[in-house]
């Protein structure tokens, strides 16, 4: 941990909308009378018919429901586009910067209007309504931001699912949701290599009952001949030449799904994470103009994938509600070179970028030449997300990257959270490198310890929030019992984040890591059970237990610790093979990088594998492995420490 303290900049504290006293008096407002202070910024959207409810929440054991402007009318769609036609209609929305360097293209307000009522009326007339789930499957193009608002237009839930999942992991999201249309492209493209997604879609039908899907429109991205089922499949490009560009806006009650995102837990398959119309857009909205301090006219770019939700909050819903120029990249940041994002940032004149700490850790490893060769002084602000950010990136982010002048926000959130909980604001909040400093306005956070006692002052604990903020997701979606199990059951009465904090003399909040089974890799989400039933599909594997381990690229690598069934042989040749298979079951994002054979693995004696042992031997943490005399077989450990995978 470092304790070094960044004052906010002078020109900061004068400009921003935000100073240190405004700050501390917004936010005693926020949290002494939630109802009034939601009142007024729930106005920063617009209603078809204003809300008199505000907030309308209930964390208690068994009742949790949670409801914010209930009686509110509003679209999204209509708030991220119709609303700027008259003001900026001819302001580029979305900046589109291809895989490609010679790629790009810029859609204004007006453009995008058309775009998405055409996407509309493409869905409407495949019967899509009010209501009904539809998924997307697409890389980062144009199309998929379209896609998202025309769903949001017609009323329909989207359920994005990022491209690099696999056809398993796709017909598992497709099912659970029941969507019966799924928009995908016929490839993506990324770092020069194709991705087949329109054959991973027939592979996740293929696994689903006949008939589960109707529709499946195809984007053509790079133009390559794929299979096409007639009277199921459609060319986007054909269908939408035979529609008009005009497609009214569903009128939806605030409290109507705006859309699930499938996120990885500690326990199960990936939950459907529900957010809903009028709360989230608010305050995706409101903590987007906040934390990056966002003025109009400014190139603002997060680098995610719209297949998280760091891209549906912040790439999509909460700068187009702002009105905001936001940069899409369909890329990734070594291709063609490790200079692509300074590159982007000079070609664009980006003023406000948004990554994650994985990123910055591996473009770090080239060294400064390949940034101090770009000018990047078009550059106000600098963000991070996903993960923990260790003060060496941090440092590196600030004298490299922004030149000693740009602040760092350090945003910690979660899919849950629909946006933005812990984060400094840049124009009031001084910066220490590696802490998410400070509650946004609304956010009550608490630090627990185990058995739930809140604790005071400086400490040390697990994250807790102790009241509901109107992003909040609102259900596991068709599951409400795993919700309030999930989510309230921990702590009674309060929502459990799943992270492990400090909070210092300064009430500044530090996120140590997830304390549950829940891995983090390269600021991708992933559950250890996932993982482990991926690999016991595997018919040469009997048991298998995998921990996360320190990576210093990716913050957390996946050891996996394997079993295999009697008589089969641990080689090199099935270690890769069994990386292959968890590739081909969830997606590249979940291959393992040590995979450990192991004879036996520690259980107690009622069967209970004992995690906190592996952890600590993934760990190289061989003298702080605590007590293992209540083991079913002590020697087990032995062996598992004198195997222990090397970092490759
Ligand atoms: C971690 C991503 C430390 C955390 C928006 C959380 C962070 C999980 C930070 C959520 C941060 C996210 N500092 N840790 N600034 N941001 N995390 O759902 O463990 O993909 O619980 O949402 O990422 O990941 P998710």
């Amino acid at each position: 941990m470092s304790d070094k303290v960044y004052d906010v900049p002078a020109a900061w504290a004068h400009k921003a909308y935000v100073d240190d006293a405004k700050y501390k008096a917004m936010y005693e407002a926020s949290v002494k009378d939630p109802n009034a202070f939601w009142a007024e910024h729930g106005k920063r959207i617009d209603w078809f018919h204003p809300f008199t409810k505000v907030k309308n929440t209930s964390y208690d054991p068994g009742h949790v429901s949670i409801k914010w402007f209930e009686d509110g009318i509003t679209n999204v769609a209509y708030n991220c586009v119709d609303r700027h036609l008259a003001e900026r209609g001819d302001q580029v929305a979305i900046i589109w910067e291809g895989d490609d360097p010679s790629e790009s293209k810029k859609i204004t307000y007006r453009e995008l209007s058309a775009e998405v009522n055409k996407f509309a009326n493409v869905l409407r007339n495949r019967g899509v309504e009010k209501g009904d789930r539809v998924t997307i499957y697409l890389p980062m193009i144009p199309e998929a931001a379209y896609a998202m608002l025309a769903c949001a237009r017609l009323g329909a839930v989207h359920s994005v699912v990022f491209g690099g999942f696999s056809p398993d992991s796709l017909s598992g999201r497709v099912a659970d949701c029941a969507s019966k249309c799924i928009i995908t492209a016929d490839e993506g493209l990324r770092g020069g290599r194709k991705v087949p997604l329109k054959a991973n879609v027939d592979a996740a039908i293929n696994l689903l009952p006949p008939d589960s899907v109707d529709h499946v429109v195809v984007v053509r991205r790079t133009g390559a001949a794929v299979d096409m089922t007639p009277g199921r499949d459609v060319y986007y490009d054909e269908a939408a030449a035979l529609v008009t560009d005009e497609c009214p806006a569903e009128h939806m009650n605030a409290e109507d799904p705006l859309f699930i995102l499938y996120t990885s837990g500690s326990t199960g398959k990936p939950k459907g994470v529900l957010h809903t119309t009028g709360g989230y857009l608010v305050y995706a909205s409101m903590t987007h103009q906040y934390v990056f301090d966002y003025h109009p006219g400014e190139i603002y770019w997060c680098t995610a994938d719209v297949g998280w939700v760091t891209g549906h909050s912040y790439i999509l819903y909460g700068p187009l509600a702002n009105g905001a120029t936001t940069l899409m990249f369909e890329g990734v940041p070594n291709y063609p070179s490790v200079s692509r994002f300074w590159e982007v940032i000079d070609k664009h004149q980006v003023n406000i970028f948004y990554t994650a700490p994985t990123a910055i850790r591996s473009l770090m490893q080239a060294g400064e030449e390949p940034v101090k060769k770009t000018s990047r002084s078009s550059l106000r602000l600098l963000g991070s997300v996903g993960e923990p950010i260790n003060p060496e990136a941090w440092e590196w982010y600030h004298r490299v990257v922004g030149d000693n002048r740009c602040p760092i926000v350090d945003t910690w959130w979660q899919t849950e959270t629909g946006g933005i909980l812990i984060t400094p604001l840049p124009g009031a909040i001084k910066l220490k490198p590696g802490s998410a400093t400070l509650p946004f306005f609304g956010v009550v956070p608490e630090v627990v310890d185990a058995e739930g006692k809140v604790l005071s002052g400086a400490c040390e604990g697990n994250l807790v929030i102790a009241d509901s903020w109107p992003g909040q997701m609102r259900t596991v979606y068709g599951d409400h019992e795993r919700f309030e199990q999930t989510y309230f059951s921990t702590y009674p009465g309060k929502y459990f984040t799943g992270d492990g904090c400090r909070r210092d003399a300064d009430g500044y909040y530090w996120i140590t890591g997830r304390v549950d089974d829940v891995i983090n890799v390269s600021g991708h989400r992933m559950g250890t059970a996932e993982v482990e039933s991926a690999l016991v599909a595997h018919p040469k594997v009997s048991e298998a237990a995998v921990v996360g381990f320190p990576h210093d690229i990716k913050g957390q690598g996946i050891y996996a610790y394997v079993t295999l069934m009697a008589g089969e042989e641990p080689t090199e040749a099935l270690r890769k093979e069994l990386v292959a298979w968890v590739r081909k079951e969830i997606g590249p994002i979940a291959s393992p990088d040590l995979i450990q054979f192991a004879p036996g693995l520690p259980k107690t004696r009622s069967g209970k594998i004992m995690r906190r042992i592996l952890r600590k031997i993934a760990e190289d943490q061989f003298e702080s492995l605590g007590d293992t005399s209540t083991l079913a077989d002590p020697g087990v450990v032995d062996d598992l420490i004198s195997n222990r995978q090397n970092k490759r």
